[in-house]
């Protein structure tokens, strides 16, 4: 059995009760691939909304989750407030977080540690800039976010890796089938290197990046890309081609 393709949908900083009922109902009637393994992660403010409407199924999963289990921390979840709502996913370490609010590596990595001790699926994102990709740095940079991670995590059977370069996000410049393949291969062969070649054989990587209906399926062809995380695109009624980009 090969890895099942994962389309996650990030909606970021966006929509409004209205609108996450919308794309709700869109996807609750839509026909979706049932091979596909599909996550979406409305803002923190919706998650319950968008729990409670969505069909079995599909799961949902926070955009950001904090490391320690309650306390004296203002404006964070934790991960048993986040299991105890039904979410079941998070996405850690997105580029927009380690750049706009400064999360370092060390951050992301207990945070991935803290969710996945605490039962959640973590969505760990990695990706590298246009200046680190012109110097020839992207496997360095991606890798070094991964080891982060894997210092302080050794099971890694819930861990989806997403691949995010920063320079495809949000700016309609999508990766290249060929750029994003060959990170993918350089990722994997990093996992079995640093984890254990089951781990590379089973661990999805996702493809994160101006990701469109469009664009969907050459890059789902590429025999390293397992799947998306999509943002712009996730809260169009489009994103339903891309959850079926592989049928
Ligand atoms: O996490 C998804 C992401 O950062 C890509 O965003 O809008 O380029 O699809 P977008």
């Amino acid at each position: 059995m090969g890895r099942q393709f994962f389309v996650g949908g990030n909606f970021k900083m966006n929509g409004n009760i209205n609108t996450i009922r919308n794309i709700v109902q869109n996807l609750n009637e839509a026909k979706l691939d049932p091979n596909v393994e599909v996550v979406i992660a409305p803002p923190s403010l919706y998650l319950l909304l968008a729990r409670e409407h969505l069909r079995k199924g599909i799961e949902v999963a926070a955009q950001n989750v904090f490391d320690k289990p309650n306390g004296a921390f203002t404006g964070e979840i934790s991960v048993d407030q986040l299991k105890e709502s039904g979410i079941t996913w998070t996405l850690v370490g997105h580029s927009e977080r380690r750049v706009i609010l400064q999360e370092d590596d060390a951050f992301v990595a207990s945070k991935t540690k803290a969710a996945l001790d605490g039962g959640l699926g973590v969505i760990l994102c990695c990706g590298e800039s246009l200046d680190q990709r012109e110097a020839g740095k992207t496997i360095e940079v991606v890798t070094t976010q991964l080891k982060a991670v894997a210092e302080v995590v050794h099971d890694w059977s819930k861990i989806v890796i997403a691949y995010e370069p920063i320079w495809a996000i949000g700016t309609g410049k999508v990766a290249t089938t060929q750029q994003a393949q060959e990170v993918h291969e350089e990722i994997r062969r990093w996992l079995a290197t640093a984890i254990s070649p089951e781990a590379a054989e089973n661990t999805r990587i996702l493809y994160g990046g101006s990701v469109t209906e469009k664009n969907c399926g050459d890059l789902a062809k590429q025999p390293d890309i397992d799947g998306f995380l999509v943002g712009g695109a996730s809260l169009k009624p489009a994103f339903v081609d891309i959850i079926n980009a592989k049928s």
